[in-house]
């Protein structure tokens, strides 16, 4: 089965190819365009300026793309596309244009949702996709952490998640774009911080742990970044900069690799699965490499590819084909009814 992927949820134009034959799983091609430079002068993403050059940008790279993977539309047999959540602006570009090369090339069009996407990213990796057929796999837990979710869902197999907790304000990847935003970094602000705090002494200030120690499974960054803005002085030295950042990253990082163990030991899960722009963070894998030892019972650590851990089409192809199950449905007769969904949540 050759999947088209479009993603087109926030500031990334990303389309991929993706041939899923039973067990077998291969990426022919996979492209990114980034609007990074576009809005960094805004210091955030401009959802208008975010879908007019999503406009622009979705055609030539569809080209390129089917291209480089040496596929032509007829070949192709399903389009998936992200239809929520994100920027509705952008959403509709992706969707609208899904169901127009639909309705031309006679096509089904698979709305899938851009979570779902990262939840099942690790398994882009031709060796961790070998891990979905395993029972030992099974349960997983899964934390997605990037610019607008941080949720922990129970996975009993690649297609069946169920929500554990979630964020109850800030999203992790929002939490640490803001603390960028304070220190004056320029956008995107997650990448920058880790930087910093490479240079930085997490120990120098204590910041709170925001409900690290409650039972459920929810979290919350709110606190951690308003502390993170009583600390500053009125011109930090460079030093002091990055101190603020190790100190901030090694907090967010502390419950969220802490709630996590909690959620396996729990759940007695065999795997546990990063997902989302967040788990780029170095820092992070390594924390998770390191606790883990400390349960139990050994599970297996999955985080994505780099080149997977950002919004990407390839994820969002490889969620179609495990909705699908491999099986190509019939085409249906309404789905240029299909609308982006902005608020569109995994678990309702
Ligand atoms: O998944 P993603 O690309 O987009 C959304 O679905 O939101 O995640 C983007 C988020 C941003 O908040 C960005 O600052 C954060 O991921 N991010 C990082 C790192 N790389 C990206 N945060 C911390 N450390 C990083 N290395
Ligand atoms: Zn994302």
């Amino acid at each position: 089965m050759i999947i088209l992927g479009i993603e087109t949820s926030c500031d990334e134009t990303s389309l991929a190819v993706l041939n899923s034959k039973r067990r077998r799983l291969k990426l022919e091609s996979f492209l990114v365009s980034s609007q990074t430079k576009l809005h960094a002068r805004w210091g955030g993403v401009v959802p208008e300026l975010a879908a007019r050059r999503h406009a622009e940008t979705i055609i030539p790279l569809l080209q390129e793309t089917l291209q480089r993977a040496k596929v032509k539309p007829q070949d192709l047999d399903l389009i998936a596309v992200t239809a929520g959540p994100g920027l509705i602006t952008a959403l509709q570009v992706g969707v609208e244009t899904a169901k127009a090369l639909a309705a031309t090339w006679r096509l089904l069009v698979v709305p899938v949702n851009h979570i779902a996407g990262h939840l099942v990213s690790p398994f882009l990796t031709p060796a961790n996709w070998k891990l979905v057929w395993q029972r030992q796999t099974w349960p997983a837990v899964a934390l997605v952490v990037s610019g607008g979710h941080t949720e922990l869902y129970l996975m009993r197999s690649l297609a069946k998640w169920q929500l554990l907790g979630k964020t109850l304000d800030d999203a992790a990847g929002e939490a640490f774009d803001k603390v960028a935003k304070m220190l004056g970094l320029p956008y995107p602000g997650g990448p920058r911080v880790a930087k910093l705090a490479a240079s930085g002494n997490p120990a120098a200030y204590d910041f709170p742990r925001p409900m690290l120690k409650t039972a459920d499974s929810n979290f919350s960054f709110a606190g951690l970044k308003t502390a993170v803005r009583y600390s500053l002085p009125m011109r930090p030295s460079a030093q002091r900069k990055n101190d603020i950042c190790a100190s901030f990253q090694q907090a967010a990082i502390d419950v969220l690799v802490n709630k996590t163990l909690r959620a396996v030991a729990k759940h007695n899960a065999h795997t546990v699965i990063v997902g989302g722009g967040v788990s780029a963070n170095q820092a992070l894998r390594d924390a998770f490499a390191k606790a883990l030892p400390s349960l139990e019972r050994k599970s297996r650590l999955l985080f994505p590819e780099f080149r997977f851990t950002g919004d990407n089409a390839a994820m969002i192809a490889l969620a179609a084909a495990v909705q699908t199950n491999f099986r190509i449905p019939p085409v249906k007769r309404n789905q240029l009814a299909l609308q982006a969904n902005a608020n569109w949540e995994l678990w309702n």
